[in-house]
């Protein structure tokens, strides 16, 4: 949810923001801007719209020489996407310019306050701050002093990067529970809410901490924690990704991200699986610690939730254990008798959406012990959590999410076989067998990719004049079911159900008639029949079919339209193998209906907003 990165060094600012702000689109597209320091005075150049428009505004414009720069891509939340809304914002005297992540709470009562000695001209609570550290060198503080006493008055999340006009090649950048971290170069350095933006300058970096402020020049950065001492924090080096950030052949992100599901897989098995047991490395939950859990509970948002939810139908198979799977911003009202032998698992991509780190404090509140399972490494999330799986998966940079949603489930479930091997649930023959299936996975995964696009192509062409979808599954493929809903609504914006298919004639089944889709999730289980006679309820209203399926043959002629089908697998990783054509068959719909698939409306990559 918007993006931050800053310039200063040798070469031109103004490209090397443009191409930073690039790569940051992906977390915020509805307006961007940027402002650099003229060594006399602070340009700024915004638009409503996405970084090419901006581009396009600085080639027409006389760009004047410079020495550095911050810029913003933004994805609103107070004040609707307009120019006047973009970042950066100007104190009143033009002496700072600022962009912000995050969100600032008690932003009316300070703008109530302050209203009547400065002309606020946006509506968001991002130019407050502005006015407050302008307000504050107005008085004579230093531009330290002047951020810190800002920085103690605001609540809420933020991440800063700030030029003032009287303070050429320098950058400031603040820090509180929203990323931001300073890369390296030689005679040249960046501020970025992200590493991936900076990863064409340098590798090397500075995370800040929370409550930290740092003051980035060329040469280098020096860093003060809120309380004003100043700190000597250790560069790392930003790892290398196994995945490029680049589109590279594909034509979006989301379709390069699919393909590249049977890499992070065996990425995931080659990580965590040995021959005949799962290993998460030292100081991860211990078997003892396993074994007094009595309750486990799920919390995540969007697709991560319903990975979760998928993974609950293995651990609810351990002995002893209750299993429960909530969304994370109604996990927190929840009045249940935690204790310390409650272990949370909470799931995110991003490691830093805001509900789930509220559900994560008030999980640790109440003394449960906090599982994490998140791609982004030091991320929020992380750092809240007792124990960490990563999943993996590499830079996820389409907004609707594909790979991150099988890693999530692949590592679950290898979650799973710890923890039931842990309490003597399953035995190691139970064990070796598992893994034997799950090491499949990825050449299965390939196999499907490379057989099924061109027939899920063809087939998203004649499925897009539906207006309407329903997503049928049972057992572990109800939680399939709301995903492949959830990404077809989230990038063709046409309005699509997930449901239990037992669930159908109560209600959803109104909808049915010829002008409907609906796709039927079949694995090879007991469950089998039960989807069939659901086929059966739909063709007889006239609704369209299609299905997914590992036993083709077994579908009964003229109950399906369409049939997609899948290699054989044990039913508990149908959902491993199924979300491929789901996700496929998302992507082609949205794309015969021309919509911005990478970067779908109103949607944000990470939410941080609550
Ligand atoms: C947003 C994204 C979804 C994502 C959800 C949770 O809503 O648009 O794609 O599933 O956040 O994000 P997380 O980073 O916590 O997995």
């Amino acid at each position: 949810m918007c993006g931050i990165f800053g310039y200063t060094g040798k070469r031109k600012p103004a490209g090397i923001l443009l191409e930073g702000l690039k790569k940051l689109e992906y977390r915020g597209y509805d307006s961007c801007g940027i402002a650099l320091n003229t060594g006399q005075r602070l340009a700024v150049f915004k638009t409503k719209g996405p970084v090419s428009k901006l581009a396009g505004i600085l080639r027409d414009r006389k760009i004047p020489a410079c020495c550095c720069g911050i810029a913003h891509t933004r994805w609103a939340t107070h004040g609707t996407p307009t120019r006047i809304n973009a970042h950066p914002h100007l104190d009143c005297w033009k002496k700072l310019a600022l962009v912000h992540n995050g969100i600032i709470e008690n932003f009316a009562g300070i703008k109530k306050k302050i209203a009547s000695e400065h002309k606020i001209k946006s509506s968001t609570d991002t130019e407050i701050i502005a006015h407050l550290i302008g307000g504050f060198l107005r008085k004579g503080l230093s531009k330290k002093r002047a951020i810190l006493k800002t920085a103690a008055v605001l609540r809420g999340s933020f991440a800063l990067g700030i030029l003032f006009s009287d303070e050429p090649g320098v950058i400031w950048g603040v820090k509180k529970e929203s990323p931001l971290m300073a890369g390296l170069g030689r005679g040249e350095c960046f501020l970025s809410s992200d590493s991936v933006a900076m990863l064409s300058w340098t590798k090397k970096a500075v995370y800040l901490k929370d409550e930290e402020v740092a003051r980035i020049n060329p040469q280098g950065i020096e860093v003060f924690s809120f309380r004003g001492k100043k700190v000597f924090p250790q560069p790392v080096v930003i790892k290398q990704e196994a995945f490029s950030t680049e589109k590279g052949r594909f034509q979006h992100f989301m379709l390069k991200e699919i393909f590249e599901q049977p890499k992070v897989s065996a990425g995931i098995l080659s990580r965590y699986a040995g021959r005949s047991e799962v290993w998460f490395g030292k100081g991860f939950l211990s078997r003892q610690a396993a074994n007094k859990i009595r309750r486990i509970f799920i919390v995540a948002c969007g697709t991560a939730y319903h990975a979760g939810f998928s993974s609950k139908y293995l651990f609810e198979r351990i002995k002893g254990l209750s299993v429960e799977a909530d969304v994370s911003s109604e996990f927190r009202y929840r009045k249940v008798d935690f204790n310390r032998n409650d272990l949370v698992i909470a799931i995110s991509q991003s490691g830093e959406t805001a509900d789930t780190l509220a559900a994560v404090n008030f999980a640790k509140q109440q003394g449960c012990r906090i599982l994490a399972v998140c791609n982004v490494e030091n991320s929020a999330l992380t750092r809240a959590a007792d124990f960490v799986v990563y999943t993996l998966a590499g830079p996820e940079i389409g907004v609707a999410s594909t790979k991150a949603f099988t890693a999530q489930m692949f590592c679950l479930y290898l979650i799973y076989l710890y923890i039931a091997r842990a309490r003597g649930s399953i035995v190691k023959e139970q064990e070796t067998v598992f893994l034997a299936k799950a090491k499949k996975i990825p050449l299965l995964q390939n196999k499907i990719l490379t057989q099924s696009l061109n027939q899920v192509r063809s087939i998203a062409r004649q499925f897009s004049q539906y207006g309407c979808f329903l997503f049928l599954g049972r057992g572990i493929n109800f939680p399939l079911a709301l995903e492949g809903a959830l990404k077809l609504k989230e990038i063709s914006y046409i309005p699509a159900e997930g449901y239990a298919a037992g669930e159908m004639k109560h209600g959803p089944i109104a909808l049915i008639d010829e002008y409907r889709a609906v796709v039927c999730l079949l694995s090879s289980d007991s469950l089998f029949e039960k989807m069939v006679s659901n086929m059966q309820e739909i063709k007889a209203r006239k609704g369209k079919v299609l299905a997914i399926t590992d036993r083709p043959s077994a579908v009964p002629k003229g109950l399906a339209d369409k049939v997609i089908a899948l290699p054989k697998i044990s039913p508990e990783f149908f959902p491993l193998l199924a979300s491929l054509p789901l996700q496929l068959f998302a992507y082609f719909v949205a794309k015969n209906l021309g919509r911005a698939i990478d970067k779908p409306r109103n949607l944000a990559k990470s939410v941080t907003v609550e």
